[in-house]
């Protein structure tokens, strides 16, 4: 599973709105490529929905041509799509009826974790002992960023992050407090959020002195827009795939006035390398 995992850094310049909508057409391009991997992360906790078609398109290679732009699949009942566009009409409805079926998309995603232990097995799907291959990837990711990016940090720079979707709090107390001053965490699910306050309590975490879990958003990304400014990085990892690609969109640009100057997206998701690889 881990060979699949990439970090993705945006932007490496200022942000623009231009550029975000090539990197939203970036996901979009991927999502032509690997839609049932992507399309796992929104349903597949809800009941494994779409399953791969590629393993047939393998085997026949006219459809294995046609599969890098029309991937179709089956859900879990059987009932098969022809593409990504054409689960996403029956999943948030067209434009008319689009908000109430996307309020409902919403919710759906949201009572899943409802029904999640508040653990790390528990917001790891059952692959908790990721945790630690995850948290070093990550580590050596972070610190090329920081000295890349931020090589004032060491002269007491005071750096603030934002951990996206943060569950439990996992990343932040393994990774960003300890090289943060501050770190914001956003998580829309209660029970994760109260375990984060709890864990990420200064008598509970090794953190240098002065580093602080400062603020505890309990909202979803899409209603979630941050205090101009306070950010140097934002930390979105394994929960972008909840939203909708229009909310996906409209989150990085709300979310970059949060950005101070020269901070960056840091976007962590699971890939296919090729087909249906990333499903399992
Ligand atoms: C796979 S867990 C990852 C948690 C954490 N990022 C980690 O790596 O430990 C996905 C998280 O996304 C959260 N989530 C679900 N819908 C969301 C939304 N609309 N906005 C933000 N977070 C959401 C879930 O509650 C859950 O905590």
């Amino acid at each position: 599973m881990l060979d699949r995992l990439r970090l993705h850094v945006y932007p490496k310049e200022p942000l623009t709105c231009a550029k975000l909508t090539q990197y939203a057409s970036l996901k979009l391009e991927t999502k032509r490529r690997a839609k049932p991997t992507l399309h796992l992360l929104h349903v597949g906790r809800r009941k494994e929905k779409l399953r791969s078609a590629e393993a047939g398109a393998a085997a026949d290679p006219k459809h294995k041509e046609s599969s890098a732009m029309e991937v179709s699949g089956l859900d879990s009942d059987g009932k098969e799509f022809k593409n990504a566009e054409e689960m996403w009409r029956e999943q948030i409805g067209e434009d008319g009826e689009q908000q109430e079926k996307k309020t409902q998309w919403y919710r759906e995603g949201i009572s899943y974790w409802e029904g999640v232990e508040a653990s790390v097995d528990g917001v790891l799907g059952g692959f908790g002992n990721v945790n630690e291959v995850d948290i070093k990837g990550s580590e050596a990711f972070l610190q090329m960023l920081l000295s890349d990016r931020f090589p004032n940090a060491r002269n007491n720079q005071h750096l603030v992050a934002l951990d996206c979707g943060s569950g439990i709090g996992r990343i932040t107390k393994n990774l960003l407090i300890r090289y943060f001053n501050e770190v914001d965490l956003l998580e829309p699910v209660s029970h994760f959020l109260d375990a984060a306050r709890e864990s990420l309590a200064p008598e509970n975490h090794m953190a240098p002195d002065m580093h602080k879990a400062t603020n505890f958003f309990c909202v979803p990304l899409q209603d979630f827009t941050p205090e101009t400014g306070r950010y140097d990085v934002i930390w979105v990892q394994w929960c972008i795939g909840h939203l909708t690609d229009d909310d996906f969109v409209s989150f990085f640009k709300r979310a970059k006035v949060g950005l101070k100057p020269g901070g960056f997206f840091v976007l962590k998701e699971n890939i296919a390398r090729s087909g249906s690889e990333g499903i399992t």
